[in-house]
């Protein structure tokens, strides 16, 4: 099939007249469908009821420590808990902090940290009126929307196969009001790229001019993957360690999409300083996390191959929703020429590119038939996407039959929009 910029005039018109009538056809239907955020699916929780159930017949309330979990105590987490958190990041349990139910929370908190209090003997960030981050971009809104909630000026970094792109950062990194980056390196949020063994190391590898730089390393889907054969990633701690440079990377993540949504428990990982600075802030700001939610994952999930068979299911009800979104817009728009979008082996997005200056109108054409994606736009910083021509595509809470009717909804779009676009450059 040729591409649609090669059409005549009168294939385009046919063209755009067959998708027309089919779009009329879903709006006349009047449903309503969501792919807007990515959320478990009910039958993924229903994977973790037995958590809700537990009780102290089967857990007892005392940690491996033989500490009363119903008690204040352990500010850094029941021992069991942060050995597991301990074996899914890749480091040692003593720089483990378990904590409560979500490491987005725990991420504000960082930052919060590095403005009001500074790191590293520095100069808290509040005090710098030029402070910057760089923004890896299409990414996780909530990132961006911490940077600029704390005054950080985002600076747009493009994700290119590998990972960000490393150029423009080890450039970026040489003024010292640059002051960190959030990233998500495996199955990152939207693309669904793990960032290849050379982009971590140039990252452990950095000598940024900011002594306080700090590398968010937001680990939330890094058990996340849908096919047997998952990405590997490179374990951060252990390159930075090469270099002297472990301070740089603080790591997070929670069991959110492992066991429940907001009510598992969340972790960070840290290098030995970092872990003394934040354990001065946490000191002050909770007497103790959630032992009992500890307690009940650690007695479910004893190490990471149990956490893995977890993951498993996960994965068989995750699968056939990503296979069903990637099979329309393979058949649909594959040989068209206006839409990329990738094939991720894990995490909870489908990243797609529409025609440049063509996103928003074709979130709107979406949202007409009864179709709500991820605002567009959402996926850089302040809302803006340059190009207007990113949208992010989330399979895990509808049905498949759902999302084979939202899919095919996203392509009569991405083709009208298409048209439209042709016809006004000709
Ligand atoms: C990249 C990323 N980080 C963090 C979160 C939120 O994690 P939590 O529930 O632990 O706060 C999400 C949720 O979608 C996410 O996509």
């Amino acid at each position: 099939m040729k591409h649609l910029i090669d059409f005549t005039a009168e294939q385009l018109a046919s063209f755009e007249a067959d998708a027309q009538k089919k779009y009329d056809e879903f709006v006349s239907k009047g449903i309503t469908l969501n792919m807007a955020r990515g959320k478990p699916a009910p039958e993924q929780l229903d994977l973790s009821d037995k958590l809700f159930s537990l009780t102290a017949d089967d857990t007892g309330f005392i940690a491996s420590d033989g500490s009363d979990c119903r008690n204040y105590g352990l500010l850094y987490g029941i021992p069991e808990c942060r050995k597991l958190f301990g074996e899914i990041l890749g480091v040692d349990p003593k720089n483990i902090i378990a904590c409560g139910s979500s490491s987005l929370n725990l991420m504000f908190d960082y930052i919060a940290q590095c403005c009001y209090s500074g790191v590293s003997g520095c100069e808290p960030w509040i005090y710098n009126k030029n402070k910057k981050f760089i923004a890896i971009v299409p990414g996780y809104d909530r990132h961006f929307a911490i940077a600029e909630y704390f005054g950080l000026q985002m600076i747009n970094v493009p994700m290119v196969a590998e990972g960000p792109d490393m150029d423009m950062i080890e450039e970026l990194i040489k003024d010292p009001d640059v002051k960190g980056m959030f990233c998500v390196p495996k199955y990152s949020n939207p693309d669904g790229i793990t960032y290849s063994d050379e982009t971590v190391r140039r990252l452990a590898k950095m000598k940024p001019a900011a002594k306080d730089f700090r590398v968010i390393w937001d680990a939330a889907y890094i058990v996340h993957d849908l096919y047997e054969e998952g990405d590997e990633l490179l374990n951060i701690f252990d390159e930075a360690c090469k270099y002297g440079n472990e301070d740089n990377f603080v790591a997070f993540t929670s069991t959110s999409k492992i066991t429940f949504a907001g009510a598992g428990v969340s972790a960070i990982a840290v290098s030995d300083r970092n872990f003394e600075e934040i354990s001065r802030r946490l000191t002050l700001q909770i007497i103790s996390y959630d032992k009992i939610n500890q307690l009940k994952h650690s007695f479910i999930y004893k190490t990471l191959d149990d956490v893995k068979a977890q993951m498993k299911k996960h994965a068989e009800i995750m699968r056939p929703k990503f296979m069903t979104v990637l099979s329309v817009l393979n058949e649909e728009l594959g040989e068209l020429g206006i839409a990329k979008w990738n094939e991720p082996k894990g995490g909870y997005f489908i990243s797609l590119d529409v025609e440049t200056g063509s996103a928003k109108y074709v979130g709107e054409l979406c949202k007409n038939a009864g179709l709500t994606l991820t605002g567009v736009g959402a996926t850089y910083p302040y809302g803006i996407d340059p190009e207007d021509k990113n949208i992010r595509l989330a399979p895990s809470c509808p049905s498949v039959e759902e999302l084979k009717a939202a899919s095919e909804i996203i392509c009569l779009a991405v083709k009208l929009a298409a048209c439209k676009a042709i016809r006004e450059s000709k």
